[in-house]
């Protein structure tokens, strides 16, 4: 259904660095950047991995936060109205994209000042980003700051959602991965996550 020709793969091998280096580098990342992984992620019935418990995004974002040592925040929307079934969730997306909403979401980072390095997780939904992830960017001041797009799919890729230019921040090179993979392969998953940010020096 959403296999297209212009699918973005995960970043290739050949980076890999010895554990010990790894931990050294990690250290040193924590001490040098303030990381934040938001994320969006849906629980329920998902396009080709039935019903899950933990999202495929989610997944994504808990390997980041382990590497980088970065702080976790979940996009939720306050009434969370979407549907647990895949196609009453495919419909009811796409009445929101069109209405190009914006669902308040939960909670509100008081201290986002001091995280200079932002990475930002969601699920393609029709070519596009989720509504609640474009809350959350309406929602603080990204002016000097650096984004990490990442966002699972099972085809289409990124679909040019990675740009974030409105928000003024400095976008890095996204990482584009499947939602089975995260689901179903975990080693495939954080070997891509790894490769992906060594490659961009964090
Ligand atoms: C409403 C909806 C729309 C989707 N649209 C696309 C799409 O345009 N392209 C694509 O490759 N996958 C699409 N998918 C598949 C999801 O991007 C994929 O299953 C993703 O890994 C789900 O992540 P999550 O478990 O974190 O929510 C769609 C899924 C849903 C529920």
């Amino acid at each position: 259904m959403f296999r297209t020709n212009n699918e973005i793969k995960g970043v290739g091998c050949g980076h890999y660095r010895t554990n010990a280096t790894y931990e050294i580098l990690k250290e040193q990342n924590m001490s040098n950047h303030k990381i934040l992984i938001a994320y969006f992620s849906k629980t329920g019935e998902q396009y080709g991995v039935g019903n899950i418990t933990e999202g495929n995004t989610a997944i994504i974002a808990k390997i980041i936060a382990d590497k980088t040592g970065g702080d976790l925040f979940e996009i939720k929307p306050v009434n969370d109205n979407y549907p647990k079934g895949y196609t009453e969730l495919t419909r009811y997306s796409k009445v929101e994209k069109q209405q190009n909403a914006r669902p308040e979401i939960v909670g509100h980072i008081d201290d986002f000042d001091k995280y200079d390095t932002i990475f930002i997780g969601y699920p393609i939904w029709w070519g596009d980003k989720p509504m609640p992830v474009y809350t959350f960017l309406d929602s603080y001041d990204f002016s000097g700051k650096t984004i990490l797009p990442f966002a699972t799919h099972e085809g289409s890729g990124f679909m040019g959602t990675q740009g974030m230019d409105k928000t003024g921040a400095k976008v890095l090179r996204g990482l584009g991965i499947y939602g089975h993979v995260a689901q179903n392969s975990h080693a495939q998953a954080e070997q891509q996550v790894t490769a992906w940010i060594n490659d961009l020096g964090y």
